[in-house]
């Protein structure tokens, strides 16, 4: 089953809470929670506490995207504030294995994040304690930007070496996901996609998540 998590980086963040509960009626899989600390990436977004209050909004699954140089050492607050999937990039500051064993220890599921430019390989030591592998189809930071079809190589590689494994991973993709390149991501082995612009601008955003599910 395709899931799929609209982004709130595109919503209207003056209403934050009633847009969780509207993708939530949509049916949203997960609600996919960009937090940028204008250091790792050049935006900055919102941190747990803003979290902590659309948390009342919804009971779906919040799966946050830390996009911050040091999420080890704000992986308890987020925990607190309500996030069920930490995903923190392989290019942070902080040590790996230690940043999942904490997301775990706190009744979290960990995911990694890769950029694109960095190799899929890269999480290959850590494939057995992680949920999710989020592999970024746009530089992060931005919404509303170009989809990368070269990222889709590493989406097949993971998936074959997942199935390898015997791994029931769930291998996300995030960034310029249409009705045009979300086929392209299913076909690659992608089975959660991001999706801001093409959801919160749809007419009828119900009917785009069904349609992006293929
Ligand atoms: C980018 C964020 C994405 C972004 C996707 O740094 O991680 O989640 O909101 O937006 P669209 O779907 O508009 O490319
Ligand atoms: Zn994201």
């Amino acid at each position: 089953m395709i899931k799929i998590a609209p982004s709130i980086l595109s919503c209207d963040f003056s209403k934050i809470g009633e847009e969780v509960a509207r993708m939530d009626a949509c049916g949203a899989d997960y609600i996919h929670i960009d937090v940028m600390d204008g250091h790792f990436v050049p935006n900055i977004t919102f941190g747990a506490p803003v979290i902590k209050c659309f948390r009342k909004n919804t009971d779906k699954v919040f799966d946050c995207h830390l996009m911050i140089s040091d999420p080890l050492k704000y992986a308890e607050d987020f925990a607190k504030a309500g996030a069920d999937i930490i995903n923190f990039h392989v290019e942070s500051d902080s040590p790996i294995d230690e940043t999942i064993e904490k997301i775990l220890s706190l009744g979290c599921k960990a995911g990694l994040t890769v950029k694109p430019a960095t190799a899929i390989e890269e999480v290959y030591p850590y494939l057995d304690k992680l949920s999710m592998v989020l592999i970024m189809t746009v530089e992060p930071g931005f919404g509303g930007q170009k989809f990368m079809a070269d990222m889709m190589q590493k989406v097949s590689a993971l998936r074959a070496e997942a199935e390898k494994r015997g791994l029931d991973l769930d291998i996300q993709v995030d960034g310029g996901i249409s009705l045009e390149t979300a086929p392209v991501a299913i076909e690659a082995g992608a089975n959660v996609l991001v999706a801001g612009s093409a959801v919160f601008g749809a007419e009828d955003p119900s009917a785009m998540i069904e349609a992006l599910r293929g």
